[in-house]
């Protein structure tokens, strides 16, 4: 009996020790239909496995109830540390709340968890993002008449979305109360779907009418959408239209001129960074930050990376030169 009960110990210590020394990181991620979220993942797994450790991946097709259920499910395999993207940042409170029960540090990533006691969040700098994309486009338009100008947001679930809103307000608003620029229609692109943005530009034109100086959308995958409804109108390539994500079809886009700009965020930094930080944590340690953010919760230990404006003119320098797509690719 007794040697029995030394057994057990031994093997609690030594699989806690296993543990440590190569944990386990659960990856809960919101969807990966964006080509960008897949290239996070690959990016994060390569990382993660470099450092000794294993990934295992969940993704939750914008569902908030699987999501909840995804982390859940990592929480019971005793994953040492968890990374999530949010579908909805004030859904996963609950989740948070039963992986700090566990004992398992949360890193938010790329989209802040609100209200929960999260250990870090990684991200980057969103509300530039949203500055980046308004400056892009206020010197192109018209001066000697108020321009005019179409607004679509992405989920209104997700924080980014409204921190881009917010850094695009930061450079529009003065404006649009000097009556120099005109919002003739703005929306909110449910679930970032790029056929909801589409929608959201027909509604804009049948509305504003065909006179229309520049498009301000917050991703790649929902200016997709509104450049197919540009391009059904005959106006693709004459309107100003934003991005956020450098997606490959986005750089065709830009190259083809249909899309103005796009903002390019270097995603490997922001992988990499994180699974040293989830390794990290997982063995106990306190990696350290540059910022905090208040999540509703508490001060959250953050960091932003920086992000870049990409037209025709810099693709090669930025995106290209970066190894983030091949120039053939493009073609
Ligand atoms: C991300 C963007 C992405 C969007 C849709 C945002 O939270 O920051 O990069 O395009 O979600 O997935």
């Amino acid at each position: 009996m007794k040697f029995r009960l030394l057994v057990t110990c031994f093997a609690l210590v030594a699989s806690a020790f296993a543990s440590k020394s190569q944990p386990v990181i659960g990856l809960s991620l919101d969807t990966l239909k964006e080509e960008r979220w897949q290239r996070d993942r690959d990016t994060f797994i390569a990382a993660a496995k470099a450092l000794g450790t294993t990934v295992i991946v969940q993704s939750a097709n914008s569902d908030d109830t699987r999501q909840v259920r995804d982390v859940e499910s990592l929480i019971s395999r005793k994953v040492d540390v968890l990374v999530i993207v949010p579908h909805n940042g004030a859904a996963m409170t609950r989740a948070v709340r039963s992986a700090n029960e566990a004992k398992i540090p949360v890193i938010a990533y790329d989209r802040l968890i609100l209200n929960a006691p999260i250990d870090y969040y990684l991200t980057f700098d969103n509300v530039k993002v949203g500055e980046v994309q308004a400056n892009y486009v206020v010197p192109r338009l018209p001066r000697d008449r108020t321009a005019r100008i179409v607004r679509i947001y992405g989920a209104p679930t997700d924080n980014n979305a409204k921190l881009f809103k917010q850094g695009q307000d930061n450079i529009l608003t003065p404006l649009i109360k000097a009556g120099k620029v005109e919002v003739v229609h703005e929306d909110w692109a449910l679930d970032w779907k790029p056929e909801n943005a589409k929608k959201i530009m027909n509604a804009a034109i049948t509305k504003a009418g065909r006179n229309i100086d520049a498009v301000v959308v917050s991703n790649d995958g929902t200016a997709g959408g509104a450049i197919q409804a540009l391009l059904e109108e005959g106006l693709a390539g004459k309107v100003i239209v934003t991005g956020q994500d450098a997606d490959l079809a986005a750089c065709q886009r830009i190259l083809r001129g249909t899309q103005a700009m796009t903002v390019y965020k270097p995603l490997k930094n922001l992988a990499t960074l994180a699974a040293r930080v989830a390794v990290d944590l997982a063995k106990g340690n306190k990696p350290p930050t540059t910022a905090t953010l208040n999540n509703g919760n508490k001060d959250v230990p953050s960091i932003f990376e920086n992000v870049i404006s990409v037209d025709r003119e810099n693709l090669n320098t930025t995106v290209i030169a970066d190894g983030f797509h091949k120039a053939e690719s493009l073609k």
